[in-house]
């Protein structure tokens, strides 16, 4: 039965105003097109989409305009094979909104599988094994799940499961009191049933509203605290109402999840994805091969088309995208070197993201003290910022095209 199944994949990419938190990088770049590990953020669940038996279709979903999707999606359908393309939605509709405005074309294909997907998640995405979880349970929905820290739990939605068979019992979206540290992975399975469900909590809202109309004194005392009826959130308005109703499943996960919020978890996403190139494709990690080019220390990506002395010493969890100039002498660890970047002799980088077209002079230091969750533990250098020779740059955050020529530590450079 399962071979007649086809599925489609639909991934939500939000839209700029959610990547507020990710300035100064999300200036140049829609955040699900910054690179991890030398690949585009949302280009990791898409590969893991590809690996779906009979997936027809993956939908990318969000608000961002078209012309910043357009080259992208054209030439991932053309590398994969497979139809990839990018719905705009005019406004943000929320997570369970966007997918509903999007139903009939989703639904074109006829599909027994609906996966969804955050953009901004990164993990090992075991797209098959919850398939087939999906499969023998039966429900509606299958919610990836994973165990974290009970003090960082209450960052996601927190849930309940039946220990036995699975069932989704209770749910709390970032619940102020502690409810469970099973959490939210943000990567679903839904049949097309998920399209009634979010209809009914649309029309409930409608029907709230119209209530609302005949009482004008409500309406004005209600009016900011409520939400447009087509804003439809897949956590607290779907996930939530429908937890003990046997109608959605949980599968869990005991390998990497991370968010990808900010700029210092792009890092540790970075590293994880390195990390997992050694299973999936080893063929992307840089190897040094006897003095001919640089020393390769632990996981390292580096894009064909970058120059790197073989004096320079990488790794581990370095990515160098395309055209960057590594010179003689210069150490690498723990950083994201985006594209046109130079760095100059005997300079080191740590714990950093270098942007764009930046230039790090000789002699020169730009680090950060690798705490990946707080806002200054790791250096980033925005589009075009020039660091001048023996400059040393210390947990700092530059903005685009900016010079430095003395030294700099803790501080945010406007
Ligand atoms: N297309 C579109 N339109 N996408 C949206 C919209 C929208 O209006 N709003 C949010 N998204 C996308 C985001 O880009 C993200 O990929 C996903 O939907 C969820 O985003 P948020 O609604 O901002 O929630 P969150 O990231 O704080 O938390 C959600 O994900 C966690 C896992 O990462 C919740 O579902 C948590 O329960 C969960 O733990």
């Amino acid at each position: 039965m399962e071979s007649e199944q086809t599925s489609v994949a639909v991934i939500m990419v939000g839209g700029p105003t959610k990547g507020t938190r990710f300035r100064p990088l999300s200036l140049n770049v829609a955040k699900p097109l910054f690179p991890l590990a030398g690949q585009a953020m949302v280009q990791h669940p898409i590969l893991a989409c590809k690996k779906i038996p009979n997936l027809v279709h993956i939908y990318l979903i969000g608000f961002y305009e078209e012309r910043e999707f357009a080259l992208y999606v054209s030439s991932i359908s053309n590398e994969l094979k497979i139809p990839v393309r990018y719905l705009r939605e005019d406004k943000p509709h929320g997570s369970a909104g966007g997918l509903y405005h999007f139903r009939e074309l989703i639904m074109e294909d006829d599909p027994t599988n609906i996966f969804v997907l955050n953009c901004d998640v990164c993990c090992s995405f075991p797209l098959a094994d919850m398939l087939e979880a999906h499969n023998k349970y039966g429900g509606m929905g299958t919610i990836l799940v994973i165990k974290v820290s009970a003090e960082s739990a209450n960052q996601f939605g927190e849930l309940v499961a039946d220990s036995v068979t699975k069932e989704l019992l209770h749910y709390a979206e970032k619940p102020e009191t502690f409810v469970s540290d099973r959490i939210n992975c943000g990567v679903y399975i839904f049949t097309p049933d998920i399209f009634l469900a979010i209809q009914d909590v649309s029309t409930q809202r409608k029907d709230r509203a119209t209530m609302r109309r005949v009482s004008s004194f409500e309406a004005l005392q209600s009016a900011t605290k409520t939400l447009p009826t087509d804003f439809v959130r897949l956590d607290q308005d779907i996930l939530s109402p429908l937890a003990g109703k046997k109608k959605l499943y949980t599968f869990e996960t005991s390998e990497f999840w991370e968010q990808i919020k900010t700029p210092g978890m792009s890092l540790r996403c970075s590293e994880l994805y390195l990390s997992q190139y050694q299973r999936t494709s080893p063929e992307l990690l840089a190897k040094g091969d006897g003095g001919r080019t640089a020393t390769i220390v632990g996981n390292v990506y580096i894009h064909p088309s970058a120059k790197v002395h073989p004096t320079a010493k990488i790794g581990p969890n370095v990515s160098v995208s395309a055209n960057a100039r590594i010179g003689a002498g210069v150490r690498l660890i723990g950083c994201i070197v985006l594209d046109d970047v130079e760095i100059k002799e005997n300079s080191i980088v740590m714990h950093s993201i270098v942007g764009w077209k930046s230039s790090i002079g000789r002699w020169s230091r730009v680090q950060g003290e690798g705490n990946y969750s707080s806002k200054l533990g790791i250096a980033i250098l925005g589009e075009g910022v020039t660091v001048e020779d023996e400059v040393v740059v210390v947990n700092c955050i530059v903005l685009p095209h900016k010079t430095l020529n003395v030294s700099v530590q803790e501080e945010i450079i406007l």
